[in-house]
């Protein structure tokens, strides 16, 4: 079995990937940009003797999507799963807000989960147990203040996540999301004080922040034979905290 998890080099995307070849499973690792954080993660998981490639392309960039693609083609013939996991984001009010960045943010997180799947549908048919697992968050479902960019796209990912599930039922592929709520990576910590992330944990029903497992433990039942019945599902994995503010 083989599968491909974008942004694979850090955060959520990185665990994701070393929990599917703890599993015996091969995996090819996307990223987009930083080539140093790519080879450190190489060179770590050489060391434990893992069964991977990594491969460099910008999820929003079409040509970049397709070649990926072409060169998964040309060296593994399939794909087993799809985990369209990469993103970012930069924190703006819409009255203030830059509109490249506005798109970059849309582009990366919305647009390149589409061209992502766009592109892995021809290898994912009729393969044994196909599954595509994007990931969205909680604020596509509870949205925030300056980060609308951010919070549509997730939105847009979850209807996303239900329309290809329809239109790819007669290739055998199945369709979920996983919305993490606040975990600790390079991406959402930056811009919050110590107190805010302590308070986070606070107001959580269960007292503390998401872990990368909690996330990547949900992608991999999604992906497993397990799940077989189910989607189009959006799987919250947040301790509940999307009940309370
Ligand atoms: N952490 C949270 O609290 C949280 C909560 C809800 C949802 N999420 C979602 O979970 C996913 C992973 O987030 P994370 O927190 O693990 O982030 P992270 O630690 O910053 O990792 C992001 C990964 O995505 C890659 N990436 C970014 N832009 C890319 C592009 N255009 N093309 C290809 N790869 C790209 C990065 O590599 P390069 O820098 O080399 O491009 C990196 O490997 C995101 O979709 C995020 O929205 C996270």
């Amino acid at each position: 079995m083989i599968y491909l998890v974008t942004g694979a080099t850090s955060g959520i995307g990185k665990q994701i990937a070393e929990d599917l070849l703890k599993s015996g499973y091969e995996v090819i690792l996307n990223y987009g940009n930083n080539d140093k954080q790519a080879k450190a993660v190489e060179k770590e998981f050489k060391s434990k003797n893992y069964n991977f490639s990594i491969y460099k392309a910008d999820i929003s960039d079409e040509k970049q999507v397709k070649d990926m693609f072409a060169l998964v083609k040309s060296n593994y013939g399939r794909l087993n799963g799809l985990v369209n996991n990469a993103g970012t984001n930069i924190d703006e009010f819409v009255e203030t807000c830059k509109l490249d960045n506005y798109m970059k943010v849309v582009k990366t997180n919305f647009i390149g989960k589409m061209l992502c799947s766009k592109y892995a549908i021809p290898l994912l048919k009729n393969q044994e147990n196909a599954c595509i697992v994007n990931i969205a968050s909680s604020l596509g479902v509870r949205p925030d203040t300056e980060c609308s960019a951010y919070c549509c796209s997730a939105s847009a990912i979850i209807t996303l996540t239900k329309c290809l599930a329809m239109e790819l039922s007669d290739y055998s592929i199945r369709v979920n999301c996983v919305s993490p709520a606040f975990t600790p990576t390079p991406l959402s910590l930056s811009g919050w004080t110590k107190e805010e992330i302590e308070a986070k944990e606070k107001r959580n029903p269960r007292h503390r922040l998401g872990k990368l497992t909690d996330m990547s433990n949900a992608v991999l039942f999604l992906l497993s034979d397990k799940a077989d019945y189910i989607n189009g599902e959006n799987l919250k994995v947040n301790g509940g905290g999307i009940l309370k503010k």
